[in-house]
């Protein structure tokens, strides 16, 4: 018999709908975040994820999630929300086109941190203050994490730099990998693809 799992390395993106397969092996679990909400993250995604809270707890920083596994209509509805806020071109620069977002995954999480006694909520502010956040981009490598939308690399991604939103990877050497290299989940997979 095959044997199913999750495909921790699948890359979702402008170009790589999510493949409707992929659905048949995800196993979801919940959890709580920022203001109690309730949140779906792929099962070791969720387990990874704790144990990074408590980490980044343990330096000073509290993180929870804001936002986690996102339906094709959830996004559609985020998407419609954003244009509707912050206008259509922010929403096409910050939100991916249903069908093609990460957080179809489960595997894809946003967080708030709370800094100084403030909790960072706002794109924008996390966006100014992201520098702060270094301990907790430091712890995420060895949960399996990395961050996601990087500075300077929104020609490969499609997105502009997004410091609250991290990918779970399943392999913490993988996950160290790329962090250490500085590079995308879309180099490194075009490197293992041509190796
Ligand atoms: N903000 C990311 C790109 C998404 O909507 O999936
Ligand atoms: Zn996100």
């Amino acid at each position: 018999m095959e044997t199913h799992h999750t495909d921790y390395l699948i890359l979702v993106n402008p170009f790589h709908k999510i493949p409707e397969s992929y659905f048949d092996n995800l196993e979801l679990v919940e959890m709580r975040g920022y203001d109690n909400e309730l949140f779906r993250v792929e099962k070791e995604a969720a387990q990874q994820f704790r144990k990074l809270e408590k980490a980044a707890s343990a330096k000073g920083i509290p993180i929870l999630l804001s936002s986690a596994y996102r339906s094709v209509e959830k996004q559609l509805q985020i998407k419609e929300e954003f244009t509707a806020e912050y206008g259509a071109d922010y929403a096409k620069r910050y939100v991916a086109e249903p069908g093609c977002s990460e957080h179809h995954t489960g595997l894809a999480l946003d967080f708030v941190a709370k800094i100084r006694g403030k909790w960072l909520i706002e794109n924008d502010e996390i966006i100014e203050r992201a520098s702060e956040l270094q301990p907790v981009y430091d712890l995420l490598p060895q949960y399996g994490f990395i961050l996601r939308y990087l500075k300077g690399k929104e020609k490969i991604t499609g997105y502009p730099a997004e410091p609250w939103h991290i990918r779970y990877l399943g392999d913490p050497e993988i996950a160290a990998e790329i962090t250490a290299q500085g590079i995308t989940l879309e180099e490194y997979c075009e490197r293992v693809s041509k190796s």
